[in-house]
């Protein structure tokens, strides 16, 4: 079975204080290791890398992440952070594409690309997330609409490159406070579809949008879906740890 992958965008909150709270408590739960076939990984805000690289250590099993990244190496984009930054900064993982920065920063598809293959040519894992909107889902569109973001985003990479991708289907109409989360039966078709264009040749298809205590074992039971990435409930401690859990026991079943 595929290493199930189970981490946290943190999104714009946390201060150090608290940043350091959550990842201490991580470290000292795991005790330095993973449970067995779960990856976890936590995505802090920029100002939070380094103080939760600091406190995980370098050699902890999970890995960490930024939110975006830009796709050039450096130069005058004010406001931005580039990959090798990341990199510097203790990353491992860019999560590139999040609905929120779609709708409110200008991502596009090809963006998304360039930022893919920035990741890549600096040994970051890129998390490529994917999602339609309720609009979308309700004229029929969910597949061919996620297909497309994805391939535009993945255009031209070679099988080797392609297996170092991570990709998260979150339906935006499932994400955050505005969303409702998604019954099992209305995440079949979609990941069917991944599944049949990328199951075995990326590192994890990941489901993202609403999971819960509650809805977690459901949703790792979806064919295809090697994975959870996750806002609300794992901001506390706890609720991520109980979600290393539930994919723990999905792991060892
Ligand atoms: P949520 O966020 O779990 O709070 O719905 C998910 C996401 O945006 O990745």
């Amino acid at each position: 079975m595929s290493t199930l992958w189970v981490g946290t965008s943190w999104k714009m909150t946390k201060t150090l204080a608290e940043a350091e709270e959550w990842a201490g408590g991580l470290r000292d739960h795991l005790a330095g290791s993973a449970p067995a076939g779960v990856q976890p990984f936590v995505i802090p805000s920029f100002t939070a890398t380094t103080t939760v690289r600091g406190v995980l250590g370098e050699d902890s099993p999970v890995l960490l992440g930024v939110q975006n990244a830009h796709w050039e190496d450096a130069g005058a984009w004010t406001g931005e952070v580039s990959v090798p930054q990341a990199k510097d900064a203790g990353a491992q993982v860019v999560e590139i594409g999040h609905s929120e920065r779609r709708e409110h920063f200008g991502e596009t598809v090809e963006t998304t690309r360039l930022k893919v293959a920035a990741a890549l040519r600096h040994g970051l894992t890129p998390l490529l997330c994917i999602g339609e909107s309720a609009e979308v889902k309700e004229s029929g569109g969910s597949s061919a609409f996620i297909l497309e973001q994805a391939a535009g985003a993945l255009a031209g990479l070679g099988e080797e490159e392609l297996a170092r991708v991570v990709i998260a289907y979150e339906p935006i109409w499932a994400i955050g406070e505005k969303g409702r989360p998604a019954t099992v039966a209305e995440l079949v078709d979609p990941f069917a579809a991944l599944g049949e264009e990328y199951s075995g040749r990326v590192a994890g298809l990941l489901y993202g949008g609403s999971v819960n205590l509650d809805n977690a074992a459901d949703l790792l039971g979806i064919e295809h879906v090697t994975g959870l990435f996750v806002g609300r409930t794992a901001w506390k401690l706890e609720g991520y740890l109980e979600l290393l859990r539930i994919a723990a026991a999905h792991a060892a079943a």
